[in-house]
C-alpha cells in the first residue's frame, strides 16, 4: 500500500472561512499552487457558523495557523476582530484574507486587486481617465469603486436597486479619494442616459448567475462595440449579461482571473513568495481549463 505523505508535522494549514463553504473552487486554485511551487501548505475549508466567528477566528489564532481567507457572508464582520487591517481594506469596507504574524492577525483585501490584475491581463487597458459603470452596491462593487477611484479613473457612475448602498459607496470615495462618483437608482432611464459615454461597465450583482442563467442585469441591449464589459460571474463563464456584450461586438470578461488573481494574491501575502506573470498565467489557465 502506497502511504499518502502529503500532510506532514511541517505542513502549513490555511483555511477557509465562511457559510457555506461547499461550493468553493478556492482549494483547488492555493493547492494547486502549492504544488506547482513544491511548498508544504494545504489549504482547507470550515464552514463557520455566523454565531462562532470571533470564537473561530481566535481559535485559528490559538492554533497558530499560517493565514485564512474569509468569504460570504463575515467579509465585513470580522474586521472587528482583527489586530490591524490594512488602510485599503478599511476603505473598501470588507477583507478577504488574513495573515498570523506572531500571534497578531491583520486583514486584507485581495478581490479588487485581484480583479484590477485581471482586467488589465485581459483587455490590456487601465482605468486612468476612464469612465466607468458599476452594477450593483454590494461588498464586490464597493472594493471594486475604491480601487478603480485609487487607479485615477474620470467618472464612476454606481447603479444599483437600493439606492441608498450607492450613494454610500459614492461617498466615501468623494470624501476620500476624489469627487468623481455619482449614485443612481436601478432603472432603464439611468442605463439609457449616456450609457455610451462609458469606456467600461461592471456588473457586480449575482444576477445571471448558475442557476438563473437567463438573468441580466440590463433589460435592453444598450452596449456598442467600444465597451469594454466585466461580469464578476464565473459561473456560466459567458452569462447572458457577456452575451448580449457579445452581441453588440464589445470586449466581454468573465469573473474568472478576479477569482484566480485574488487568490495568488493571497498567497502572496501568506508565503512572502511572489508569483510571477508567467506561474500566474499557468494557474489561471489551469483553472480556466477546470470544469465548474
Ligand atoms: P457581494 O459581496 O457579492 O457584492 P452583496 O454585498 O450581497 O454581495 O451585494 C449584492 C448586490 O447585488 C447588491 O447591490 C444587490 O442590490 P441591493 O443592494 O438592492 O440588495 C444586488 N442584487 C442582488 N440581486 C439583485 C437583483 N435580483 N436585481 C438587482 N440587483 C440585485
Amino acid at each position: 500500500m502506497q502511504i499518502d505523505n502529503r500532510v506532514n508535522g511541517k505542513t502549513k494549514v490555511i483555511a477557509l472561512i465562511g457559510n457555506p463553504v461547499e461550493h468553493t473552487i478556492s482549494p483547488y486554485i492555493h493547492n494547486t499552487i502549492s504544488s506547482l511551487l513544491g511548498h508544504n501548505l494545504i489549504y482547507v475549508p470550515l464552514r463557520t457558523d455566523k454565531h462562532s466567528l470571533e470564537e473561530a477566528t481566535l481559535g485559528l489564532r490559538a492554533l497558530n495557523i499560517s493565514g485564512f481567507n474569509v468569504t460570504v457572508p463575515y467579509k465585513r464582520e470580522i474586521m472587528k476582530y482583527m489586530d490591524d487591517n490594512s488602510r485599503d481594506s478599511l476603505l473598501m469596507g470588507a477583507i478577504n484574507t488574513v495573515k498570523n504574524t506572531s500571534g497578531k492577525l491583520v486583514g486584507y483585501n485581495t478581490d479588487a486587486e485581484g480583479f484590477l490584475r485581471s482586467f488589465k491581463e485581459e483587455s490590456g487597458e487601465g482605468f486612468e481617465g476612464k469612465r466607468v459603470m458599476i452594477i450593483g452596491a454590494g461588498g464586490a462593487a464597493r472594493a471594486i469603486a475604491v480601487k478603480i477611484a485609487q487607479e485615477g479613473a474620470e467618472k464612476i457612475c454606481v447603479i444599483n436597486r437600493t439606492i441608498s448602498k450607492a450613494t454610500e459607496i459614492s461617498e466615501t470615495i468623494n470624501q476620500n479619494i476624489g469627487n468623481i462618483v455619482s449614485a443612481a437608482e436601478y432603472s432603464d432611464e439611468n442605463f439609457y442616459n449616456g450609457f455610451e459615454n462609458n469606456q467600461i461597465i461592471i456588473n457586480t450583482t449575482a444576477v445571471g448567475m448558475y442557476p438563473e442563467i437567463d438573468e441580466t442585469p440590463l433589460n435592453e441591449n444598450y452596449f456598442e462595440s467600444h465597451h469594454i464589459v466585466y461580469d464578476v460571474i464565473y459561473n456560466p463563464r459567458t452569462t447572458k449579461f457577456l452575451q448580449q456584450a457579445i452581441d453588440k461586438n464589445a470586449k466581454p470578461i468573465n469573473g474568472l482571473g478576479m477569482l484566480v488573481y485574488q487568490a495568488i494574491l493571497a498567497y502572496e501575502i501568506w508565503t512572502g513568495t511572489k508569483i510571477g506573470s508567467k506561474k500566474s498565467r499557468e494557474i489561471f489557465d489551469a483553472i480556466s481549463s477546470m470544469k465548474i
